[in-house]
C-alpha cells in the first residue's frame, strides 16, 4: 500500500501529486454495525484468510464455473477496471453453498499498480455491513488474477435508468428514494469515528436492487478520512470528471465535503435527467453544474429545465426544495455545503411531508432556507 497510480480512462481524474503521501488505510472503527478489523490486509494476508467476517475467498475455477466460463452474454457492464459478469455460486460451484446470485468483476489492471484499486475494495467493502452499501461476497487473488463478488443488484446502475435504457420510468418518487437511499450510504461512511471518503460517487457506482433500494458499489477510490485536529487528506486527485470537487481538483485536499459535491451533481442529474458533462449540448451546457446552478433558485426557470421525462409528478414546491439542496451542495465553498447527516434529514422530511404538499410555488425566487450556511461561508444562495 502506499503507492499512486493513474488511471488511463478519458472519464477518469488523474491530476497532480500532492507533497503529502497517501497514508496507508488504516483500522477504522466503524460505528452503527461495522465490524472491527484489526488492519488493512494485503495481497499475502488475503491469500491465506479473508480477515473480514462474511467474505469468502473463492478459487478462479469457482468464478469460472459461477460465470459458465465468463460467458458474453452474462456481462453485465465494464467499467475502468474490468468486465462485470453475472454468476450464480450455488452446490454444483461449491459443495453446499447456498444459491446465490452475484455480481463478479474481473480486474484488468496488472501488477502491483492495479493491486491497490482492489485491495481498497476488499479493505473497505469487506468490513462493512450497511443496507446502502452493496455487499462484498467475497474475492480471489489467486496467482495474478484479482475478482470481487458482489451481491447481484437485479436492477442495474441509475446510470442506466436515467440515461441509457429507451422507455425508462425513473418516477419522482423513486429518484428521490434513491437520493435517500445514497445519501444515508455516503452518511454511514461520514459518521464513523474514522471516517471514509468514498470519493467516487456517481450514477453508474449508485445500484439498485429489484425494489429500486439504492446502493453505493466501488470502494476503490475510498480513503481514510482527517482525524483529529486534521482538516484534510493530502491525495493524488483521483475521481471521475465532473463529479469531483473544485477544491479536491485544485489541490488535492480531500475531505468529506468533496462527496457531497459529487451527491450534489447526482441529484442535479436526477432532477434536469441530464449527464454531468454531455458534449453532444451546446457548448455553454456542455458541464451541467455550470450551466444548471445558477437556475436552481428561480421558479420558473428551474420548472423549466427538469427532466421533462418527470412529467410534473412533482409538486412545485419540493421541486424547489430539491433543487436548493442540490445548490447548497454544490457550493464552490465546501463549509457552504451540508453534511450528508444534514442532506439524509432533510430528503427524510420531504418524503414524509410530499403527501401533504400543496404544490405552490414561492414567488420571485426567494430562497428556502434548508441548512444554515455556516457565518464564514461567502458562497450562500443568491
Ligand atoms: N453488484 C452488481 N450487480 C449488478 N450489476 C452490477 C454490479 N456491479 C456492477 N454492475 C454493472 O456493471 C457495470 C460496470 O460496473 P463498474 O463499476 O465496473 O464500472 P462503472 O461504474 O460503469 O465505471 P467505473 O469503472 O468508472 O466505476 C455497472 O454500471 C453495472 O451496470
Ligand atoms: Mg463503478
Amino acid at each position: 500500500m502506499g503507492i499512486c497510480f493513474s488511471i488511463e480512462d478519458e472519464r477518469r481524474l488523474s491530476v497532480s501529486e500532492s507533497s503529502a503521501k497517501p497514508k496507508p488505510a488504516e483500522s477504522a472503527d466503524h460505528a452503527s454495525g461495522a465490524p472491527l478489523v484489526p488492519s488493512s490486509m494485503n495481497i499475502k494476508d488475503l491469500r491465506v484468510s479473508a480477515g473480514h467476517c462474511n467474505v469468502d475467498i473463492f478459487t478462479y475455477e469457482e468464478l469460472r464455473l459461477a460465470t459458465k466460463h465468463f460467458r458474453p452474454d452474462f456481462i453485465l457492464g465494464e467499467g475502468g477496471f474490468g468486465v462485470v459478469y453475472k454468476g450464480v455460486i450455488d452446490d454444483s460451484v461449491r459443495s453446499g453453498y447456498k444459491a446465490t446470485e452475484v455480481a463478479i468483476k474481473e480486474h484488468n489492471h496488472e501488477g502491483f499498480q492495479g493491486d491497490r484499486e482492489w485491495l481498497a475494495e476488499v479493505n473497505y467493502l469487506g468490513q462493512f455491513s450497511h443496507p446502502n452499501l452493496v455487499k462484498l461476497i467475497g474475492y480471489c487473488c489467486e496467482d495474478e488474477h484479482r475478482l470481487l463478488v458482489y451481491e447481484y443488484m437485479a436492477s442495474g446502475s441509475l446510470e442506466k435508468h436515467l440515461f441509457r435504457r429507451v422507455g425508462s420510468t425513473l418516477t419522482w418518487s423513486k429518484r428521490m428514494k434513491i437520493a435517500l437511499h445514497a445519501a444515508r450510504g455516503l452518511a454511514f461512511l461520514h459518521g464513523a469515528e474514522r471516517p471514509t471518503i468514498y470519493r467516487d460517487f456517481k450514477t453508474s457506482n449508485i445500484l439498485l436492487d429489484g425494489d429500486f433500494n439504492a446502493k453505493l458499489s466501488d470502494f476503490g477510490l475510498a480513503k481514510d478520512g482527517p482525524m483529529g485536529d486534521q482538516t484534510h487528506v493530502s491525495t493524488r486527485v483521483m475521481g471521475t470528471y465532473g463529479y469531483a470537487a473544485p477544491e479536491y481538483v485544485m489541490t488535492g485536499h480531500l475531505t468529506a465535503r468533496s462527496d457531497v459535491y459529487g451527491f450534489g451533481v447526482v441529484l442535479l442529474e436526477m432532477l434536469i435527467g441530464r449527464r454531468a458533462l454531455d458534449k453532444s449540448r451546446p457548448s455553454r451546457e456542455h458541464n451541467l453544474v455550470e450551466w444548471a446552478r445558477p437556475l436552481l433558485n428561480h421558479n420558473k426557470k428551474l420548472l423549466k429545465i427538469l427532466d421533462p421525462k418527470l412529467e410534473g409528478q412533482y409538486s412545485s414546491k419540493t421541486a424547489l426544495k430539491v433543487a436548493q439542496l442540490a445548490y447548497q451542495c454544490l457550493s464552490q465553498n465546501p463549509k457552504g455545503r451540508p453534511l450528508m447527516s444534514q442532506v439524509v434529514e432533510i430528503l427524510e422530511n420531504f418524503q414524509s411531508k410530499e403527501e401533504n404538499d400543496d404544490g405552490i410555488i414561492h414567488n420571485g425566487g426567494s430562497s428556502i432556507t434548508l441548512y444554515e450556511v455556516p457565518k464564514d461561508s461567502n458562497d450562500s444562495p443568491s
